[in-house]
């Protein structure tokens, strides 16, 4: 089939299973927000699947139905959720310890969160230095290991009743790697797999288990996970979406805001300083320099990207860009993201501009999980497989077509996803000309 006609997307029709790695902070945000949403005690504010209109045609037609009006997608009310970690704790021990919702609002959802059991998480402290838990897989070869998560991904399916799947990593960040010969094909991973190669870390070995099992993945962290010319043919090879990766949350949102609209104005940049301060456990995991390098790498690409420094080397030539990550206890999930630019106008005269975001890291995450799972199950019910660039709107580190680079500017990103929807649904792609408006 054509790149330019994808199918007209199957019904929505039975339960869909979110599958997540890592029940934490994120994922358990997530869960608790969409039950509590389904009893009508609470609103989905922060998704566009759930809140987001649509315009089609002519802006005198005056048709802008909501997003889930136009494509056909699984309802809150068909969600259900499985997960693995490598500690213990139910949804509801696991929401608890995570502070970020209240003990009031936990109770309302107190007896459907405590199901949320997870399954033993293939887990290596290699990967992820700053934790330590019990309950993991044993198996003899990283193959056995992902045989393993696909008869939990297949046992999960049949238990629930649930017609179709998805997996979204919302597990820890691993250490930073880089692709290597044995992620260049599918042959060389499974080899790899096989002889337990170093160069594969657990977060593969999921999204290996999911594609196989017949699942899109989506990656909410800045690893490198199905960023791997091998993952990317078995998405290929399986008709299935991926997509990441690391989620766009807070710090990095607001950056790719400003520095579009900075650059629109023709603004130079001397330097742009980000730095944060959280004391969850994702800041625990950050705190680890090798952690830390792989969300560095990610919250850098930004800048670049937006500016084009050598396409306006008077401009952003000389830009200094830093990013640091501090763990700091009192906060919980409660991060504080501070900005300092250092502009440069007319003449060369310099401004700054301080950005202080009080934000709350799992209330911004939480919504992008419920998209995300949404969108990818939409993609493959319209048979759209490989890389799904039109969700570059939620990640950090948008994945791209190796000879593309990746697109950061938060309103090209949102255009590019309501265009895909509205070609999924056969209708007009909107180019914003209006010529005719005047004719
Ligand atoms: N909250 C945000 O704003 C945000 C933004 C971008 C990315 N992220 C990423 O999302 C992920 C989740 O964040 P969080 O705040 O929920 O962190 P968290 O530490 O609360 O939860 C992660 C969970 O994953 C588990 N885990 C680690 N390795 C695992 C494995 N191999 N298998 C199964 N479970 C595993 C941990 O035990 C932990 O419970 C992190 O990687 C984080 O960097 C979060």
């Amino acid at each position: 089939m054509s790149p330019m006609k994808p199918c007209k997307p199957s019904t929505a029709s039975g339960k869909l299973a979110v599958l997540t790695p890592g029940l934490g902070a994120v994922s358990t945000t997530f869960m608790a927000g969409v039950m509590m949403c389904r009893r009508g005690v609470s609103e989905p504010l922060g998704s566009l699947t759930q809140l987001g209109t649509i315009r089609l045609g002519k802006r005198s037609e005056g048709r802008s139905p909501k997003i889930h009006e136009l494509v056909p997608l699984a309802r809150l009310e068909d969600l259900c959720f499985g997960a693995w970690d490598i500690f213990e704790d139910d949804a509801y021990q696991s929401a608890k310890h995570a502070e970020v919702l209240t003990p009031e609002h936990l109770a309302l959802v107190k007896d459907e969160l405590e199901k949320v059991e997870p399954m033993p998480a293939v887990f290596s402290a290699d990967y992820v230095k700053r934790l330590d838990g019990k309950h993991v897989k044993n198996g003899n070869s990283k193959m056995d290991l992902a045989r393993a998560l696909e008869d939990d991904i297949a046992r999960f399916i049949k238990s629930s009743g649930a017609a179709r799947g998805v997996m979204v990593w919302c597990g820890s960040t691993e250490v930073y790697l880089q692709q290597g010969d044995v992620h260049s094909s599918l042959a060389k991973f499974e080899k790899g797999l096989a002889a337990n190669d170093p160069g594969i870390a657990p977060s593969m070995i999921y999204a290996y288990a999911a594609l196989r099992s017949g699942l899109p993945f989506a990656n909410g962290a800045p690893n490198l996970t199905v960023d791997i010319p091998a993952l990317q043919e078995l998405a290929k090879e399986r008709h299935l979406p991926i997509a990441g990766k690391d989620f766009k949350t807070g710090q990095t949102l607001m950056k790719t805001v400003i520095a579009p609209a900075l650059k629109a104005r023709m603004l130079g940049l001397r330097g742009w300083f980000s730095t944060n301060i959280l004391g969850n456990r994702d800041g625990e995991v950050l705190d680890d320099p090798e952690s830390f390098k792989s969300k560095e790498v990610s919250k850098l690409g930004v800048l670049e990207y937006i500016l084009q420094p050598h396409l306006y080397p008077k401009l952003y030539g000389k830009l200094f860009h830093k990013v640091r990550i501090e763990y700091y206890p009192p906060r919980g999930d409660q991060k504080e993201g501070w900005d300092n630019l250092d502009l440069i106008g007319w003449l060369g005269y310099p401004m700054q501009m301080k950005i202080d975001f009080l934000c709350r890291d799992s209330i911004l995450a939480a919504p992008i999980v419920l998209d995300l799972a949404l969108f990818m199950d939409l993609a493959a019910r319209a048979k759209m497989s490989g890389i799904q660039e039109w969700l570059s709107f939620y990640f950090k580190s948008p994945m791209t077509a190796p000879s593309l680079y990746p697109e950061h500017d938060l309103f090209i990103q949102q255009m590019k996803l309501k265009n895909t929807l509205r070609h999924i649904a056969g209708e007009e792609l909107i180019t914003h000309l209006g010529l005719d408006y005047y004719e």
